[in-house]
């Protein structure tokens, strides 16, 4: 076992510092050392107060999430956490960086804790479809009290050390930038007063008004409903906190691991999982190593402030990076720059901006509608409309004027990049940066590679969307990237669905209890169909609907229609174009149960999931997932098409598709990639 502890005494003060990089996670070798710093400190005699503490970058951040699929390996963290309760010397856990899960429930076993100024505590365990599972759910209520230990832990959020301090989460914040210097003082004060050994386990002042009452949490759960929808940890996170309440402390601690284990047994708990190192994963790219050079992108130039243009300028704004937005007419641009400042006073009235943070924003914008002006920028990101000739105007004007080494970015949808670069004299310079709507709000951003993109172009547009916020994804150059091609195969099959007579309420319904937050119908609605069809000359239910003036929620309706609180219900002028269109294509009606309407509109994600790695678009299938979660909203616990579809079985899914290809066509022709992993017996 790699040496991973340093043991050092000051005075009558025993230091336990533990060093595991990157961020201490709780695996097997930490556990030993810790048990073996407190053995050791238990038996200096000199010794009345241990120090627990981490090297690096921060305290423990956690158990060891690799170590959840292996067989547990003992000391288990209970068992650590129990020998740090039952210490007779005053413990103390001097916190920086991020003391999350079972970190900040290592911190609660001691009776005090030091933090500094930017720590930031958490017990996100509902990320990864847990609970917390070495006491937490029994100890924080304990210290915070039972509504803020809901809110706290089926959030998952960090708290500051300020606010950790306020709940009473941390005793004392270091004053200098000395942690350990600061925890061996406040021990020695400690020591010097006699003060109490505080455990926080034997603490319940502040859930005894709830014992025996169960208001609260039912209350709780209908307050959440909306956000909570699917999340089965949620449930026994509420559940365990309640115990916290109701029994004694050991009881409470023996029912929590046992809700902790149905959880950590459960396929959305490996599905969340899967997800946290995927966020990770697809941000490494085999060929451009993290040493691969940077550009500096301190200022951004955006062509086009219509609804990307003004959403993407957003993101530049609030990382406070300046933006010159530019547009063909003063109106126009106008318009733009309100949207914008609209969208930020949203955020001041309900409280989550201050007036000068808005007005610090917008002064970051320099309005323009003439090119010279993006002449010193870093990068340029065109947002123009989605036409081949127009982006080509687009960038041979920027290819006159911007400065060399400026990167040169896109926002396009679906069309050809390469040929988009080629439009100018550096296509090295050249990539896509593809926002998804509301650009300010959705998490994904593709980094599209062109045939002849630099290698330091790719990682600056890699790193610059972990500097906005976003979860950045490789494309190479295809029609509609990652995401948008492979879920718009399951816009066709809607399509298909409802012009073979099977009921819109029904196939929305199936694709919400799947867990996306709306159906694809009730989604055309509130996109607006005139928006949708825009570019189509074909006859279809959505033209004739917009002929009727049915826009959509935003005007008479569209598929459904609204009452004054936007309740719908299934429109008979709906019903009627849609048989009149079926009619007209001589489509016959089809009986689908919901199993099959489901495996109809997902099973071809998967399938088009399998084309793109196949043609090498996408990486690995880890990116499709990421792509699909964070630019579509695909329900996290299910883990993105590609992992869900291995959880029901690649084989199965192919026979599915093979029965469809039967009855419908080659829009199901199973990817010739599927057929062979399944053949080898691989999964995705
Ligand atoms: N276990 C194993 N590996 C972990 C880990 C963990 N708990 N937390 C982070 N890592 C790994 C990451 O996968 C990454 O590995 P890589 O470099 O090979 O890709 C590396 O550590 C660095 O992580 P980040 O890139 O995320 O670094 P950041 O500095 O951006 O963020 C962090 C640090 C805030 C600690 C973030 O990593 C994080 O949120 N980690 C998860 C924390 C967590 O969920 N803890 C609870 C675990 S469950 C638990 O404790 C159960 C208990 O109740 C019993
Ligand atoms: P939009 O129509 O809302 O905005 C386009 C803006 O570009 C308009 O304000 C227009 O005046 C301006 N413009 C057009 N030609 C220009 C020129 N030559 N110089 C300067 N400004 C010019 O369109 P939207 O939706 O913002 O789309 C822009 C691009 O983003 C398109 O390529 C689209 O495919 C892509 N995109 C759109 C998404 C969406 O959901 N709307 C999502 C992701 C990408």
């Amino acid at each position: 076992m790699a040496n991973l502890l340093t043991y050092e005494v000051h005075d009558d003060v025993a230091v336990v510092t533990i060093d595991s990089p990157p961020v201490n996670a709780l695996g097997f070798d930490v556990r030993q050392s810790i048990i073996k710093g407190f053995e050791k400190a238990a038996a200096d005699a000199d010794v009345q107060a241990i120090i627990l503490a981490c090297k690096g970058r921060t305290f423990f951040a956690g158990a060891d999430i690799r170590e959840f699929g292996a067989a547990p390996k003992s000391p288990l963290l209970p068992e650590v956490i129990a020998l740090i309760e039952s210490s007779p010397k005053l413990t103390i856990a001097a916190l920086h960086g991020t003391p999350l899960g079972g970190g900040l429930e290592t911190a609660l076993a001691c009776h005090y804790r030091v933090a500094t100024a930017d720590t930031r505590v958490g017990l996100p365990e509902v990320k990864l479809g847990l609970l917390p599972g070495a006491g937490g759910t029994q100890k924080l209520p304990r210290l915070v009290g039972i509504p803020a230990a809901l809110e706290i832990i089926t959030s998952g959020r960090q708290i500051k050390s300020a606010e950790a301090l306020e709940l009473g989460l941390v005793d004392k914040l270091c004053s200098g930038d000395d942690l350990i210097k600061d925890s061996i003082d406040f021990a020695k004060s400690l020591i010097a007063q006699d003060a109490p050994r505080l455990l926080v386990c034997e603490r319940n002042e502040k859930t005894a008004e709830h014992k025996g009452k169960s208001d609260i949490y039912d209350a709780f759960r209908e307050k959440n409903a909306r956000r909570f929808r699917g999340f089965k940890s949620v449930e026994n996170i509420i559940k365990s906190i309640q115990l916290s309440a109701d029994l004694p402390y050991d009881q409470g601690l023996k029912r929590e691991r046992e809700l902790f284990t149905e959880l950590q047994q459960s396929r959305d708990a490996a599905a969340q999982q899967y997800v946290f190192f995927s966020e990770r994963e697809t941000s490494k790219i085999p060929d451009i190593p993290k040493t691969t050079a940077v550009r500096t992108i301190d200022s951004v130039g955006i062509i086009g402030a219509g609804t990307m243009g003004g959403g993407i300028a957003m993101n530049f704004l609030n990382a406070n990076i300046p933006v010159t937005l530019l547009e063909q007419k003063q109106d126009a641009l106008e318009h733009g720059i309100s949207v914008i400042k609209k969208n930020y006073q949203r955020s001041v009235n309900s409280g989550r901006m201050t007036e000068q943070a808005l007005e610090a924003r917008m002064a970051l914008i320099t309005p323009s509608l003439d090119y010279t002006d993006l002449s010193s920028v870093d990068l340029i990101i065109e947002a123009v409309f989605e036409t081949m000739e127009i982006k080509k105007d687009v960038f041979r004007k920027i290819d006159a004027i911007a400065k060399p080494g400026c990167i040169l970015a896109s926002n396009t949808s679906y069309l050809d990049l390469n040929e988009i670069a080629e439009a100018t004299k550096r296509p090295q310079d050249v990539i896509g940066l593809h926002f998804f709507s509301p650009a300010n709000v959705m998490n994904l951003l593709e980094v599209v590679r062109g045939d002849k993109s630099d290698k330091d172009v790719i990682n600056t547009g890699m790193r610059l969307a972990k500097t906005i916020g976003k979860t950045p994804v490789l494309s190479r150059v295809g029609w509609g990237f990652i995401a948008n091609r492979v879920m718009k195969v399951r816009g066709y099959q809607t399509d298909n669905l409802i012009l073979q007579g099977v009921n819109p309420e029904i196939i929305d319904k199936v694709i919400y209890d799947y867990g996306f937050a709306m159906g694809p119908i009730a989604m055309k609605d509130l996109v607006g169909l005139d928006v949708l069809g825009r570019d189509s000359t074909e006859r279809t239910v959505e033209s004739v609907l917009v002929s009727m003036d049915r826009l959509g929620q935003k005007k008479n309706g569209g598929y459904y229609d609204y009452d004054q609180n936007r309740q719908r219900t299934l429109s008979p002028v709906a019903i009627e174009v849609i048989q009149q269109v079926a009619a007209e294509k001589g489509i016959e009606a089809v009986a689908a149960d919901e199993d099959e309407i489901l495996a109809r509109l997902l099973y071809p994600v998967i399938n088009e999931g399998a084309k793109v790695l196949d043609e090498g678009i996408a990486l690995r299938s880890c990116d499709i997932d990421i792509a699909c979660i964070k630019g579509y909203n695909w329900p996290v616990y299910k883990g993105g098409p590609m992992f869900w579809a291995n959880t029901i079985g690649l084989e199965k899914v192919l026979t599915k598709l093979r029965e469809f290809e039967q009855r419908f066509g080659e829009a199901f022709t199973p990817s010739p990639y599927l057929v062979r992993l399944v053949e080898e017996g691989k999964e995705f």
